[in-house]
């Protein structure tokens, strides 16, 4: 099972608490570590969570340059938890526009877990769904016989994913916004959405074994009717 997360709120938790938007990213470093435990707990195989989006570019410098000192510190940390938990890590998204620095703890992350064979945590850093979908068009348009399979392929080496993209089974997203933000949307095409009005710093193991509780009472038809056994797409 695939569960991708928009981690989003941290803004709001700060200001809430009179405090500036880099205490909130700081709060919200904290809790991804209960949502990555609890995820391994729970036999999850893919966890994917969205860190910073190449929208998020647009935010000011100071911001910007907060987040990716945190994320580095981030990654070094939770290379060890990951280890501890035989979890493999794997940042999606661009690569050419990242810092030397933060580039270097993503590749030490990567390398330091390769082995692992427990849960596959990938974390979205300058990712947008748009520019990959067309990245992966623009490398595949001198290609003939261009299937479905060889499109995932395609989408993974443009994404820097470890193995190709598994289709997203549940997403999360806190924060109370209803939407999508450009995140995975080929590997959303069936994903239960699941949006929360919690804040990220406030979300917790709990909150995730909720959403969880929820998608298992959901009906997946994949277009078909209730009674029909689940098969695959019969197209591409
Ligand atoms: C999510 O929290 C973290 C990132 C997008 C990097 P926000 O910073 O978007 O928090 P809000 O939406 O402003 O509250
Ligand atoms: C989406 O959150 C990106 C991440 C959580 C990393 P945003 O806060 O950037 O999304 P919008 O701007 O509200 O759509
Ligand atoms: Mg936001």
């Amino acid at each position: 099972m695939h569960v991708a997360v928009i981690m989003d709120g941290n803004g709001r938790w700060a200001a809430r608490r009179h405090l500036p938007r880099t205490a909130g990213h700081r709060a919200g470093a904290k809790a991804v570590d209960a949502v990555v435990t609890a995820a391994a707990r729970a036999g999850i195989d893919t966890l994917t969570l969205y860190a910073f989006s190449a929208d998020n570019w647009n935010r000011p410098p100071a911001e910007v340059s907060g987040l990716f000192t945190l994320l580095r510190r981030h990654l070094l940390t939770q290379t060890q938890r990951c280890l501890e938990q035989s979890i493999r890590i794997n940042v999606i998204g661009r690569r050419d526009r990242l810092d030397p620095g933060l580039l270097q703890s993503i590749e030490r992350g990567e390398r330091a877990t390769l082995h692992c064979s427990g849960m596959h945590l990938r974390i979205a850093i300058d990712y947008s769904a748009q520019y990959s979908l067309l990245e992966a068009c623009r490398r595949l348009q001198l290609e003939s016989g261009i299937d479905k399979s060889r499109f995932v392929t395609c989408l993974a080496e443009v994404d820097h994913a470890a193995v190709p993209a598994p289709t997203v089974d549940l997403l999360i997203r806190t924060g109370g916004e209803q939407r999508l933000s450009d995140f995975l949307l080929w590997e959303c095409a069936y994903a239960e959405l699941h949006f929360v009005n919690c804040l990220w710093p406030e979300f917790d193991a709990s909150a995730f074994e909720e959403a969880l509780a929820e998608f298992a009472r959901r009906d997946r038809r994949f277009g078909r009717i209730a009674s029909q056994p689940e098969v695959r797409s019969n197209h591409g």
